[in-house]
């Protein structure tokens, strides 16, 4: 979080207007490894990271800003204890609640974000080739090769979705490519919703900052 923090605040020094914030980054390992925050590993890079940069940068997103977080349709539910105890660890498990973690985050953020005129979507590029399921099991890794597509594709898509004026107005969709699909029907409790945004908030100790 100390890296997630230093890169927020060289961005509120140095950039004015943020037009669109992509979150990517995300890992999968099958062992239980925790940050020097003393977080899970996962559980850090693919959902806190991203929502603590979000809210740190909600001053240049502020007026027509799009923040859209990479992710899956993930129907695991997302229950953060479980997540940060080592004795319940178990690998797809914790990955796969990180991705429900990101659309819950989205649609959340979706509807707090409004009165900045902030959007918020969550995107799944479709199985991409790629190194995330590197450290998998030899029968996911050959699965997921055997099924999968070129990575320009969704990146083209991508940049779509955060780019083109014909979604300048979009929020709280979840797009498969450029189309919006149905997300999951766990990712759209609210209550869990707003239960992760305030446990999420008191593990990065944002403090009342942000949306
Ligand atoms: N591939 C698919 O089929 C698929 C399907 C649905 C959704 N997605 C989503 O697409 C996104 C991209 O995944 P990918 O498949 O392209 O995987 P990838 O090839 O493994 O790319 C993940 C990227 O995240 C970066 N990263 C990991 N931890 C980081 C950290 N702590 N700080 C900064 N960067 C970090 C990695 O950088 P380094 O290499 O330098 O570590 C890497 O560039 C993920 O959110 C994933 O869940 C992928």
């Amino acid at each position: 979080m100390a890296s997630v923090r230093g890169a927020a605040r060289e961005l509120n020094r140095t950039v004015g207007h943020i037009d669109a914030l992509l979150h990517i980054a995300a890992v999968f390992t099958p062992r239980y490894q925790k940050t020097a925050d003393g977080l899970e590993l996962m559980l850090a890079t693919n959902h806190l990271g991203p929502f603590l940069l979000t809210n740190l940068l909600k001053d240049r997103l502020t007026g027509g800003g799009r923040v859209i977080t990479v992710t899956a349709p993930s129907t695991t539910r997302v229950e953060v204890e479980r997540l940060l105890n080592r004795d319940r660890f178990s690998a797809l498990h914790s990955f796969g609640a990180t991705k429900a973690a990101n659309l819950m985050f989205t649609f959340e953020l979706a509807r707090r974000a409004k009165r900045w005129d902030v959007r918020a979507n969550a995107f799944h590029p479709g199985v991409v080739r790629s190194e995330l399921m590197r450290e998998a099991s030899r029968p996911v890794r050959f699965l997921s090769r055997l099924i999968s597509n070129s990575p320009e594709r969704a990146a083209q898509d991508l940049v779509d979705v955060a780019l083109s004026p014909a979604f300048a107005g979009t929020t709280g969709w979840f797009f498969k490519g450029t189309r919006r699909i149905d997300p999951p029907k766990p990712t759209l409790d609210v209550g869990q919703q707003s239960v992760l945004w305030k446990r999420s908030a008191e593990l990065v100790e944002l403090e009342g900052a942000g949306f």
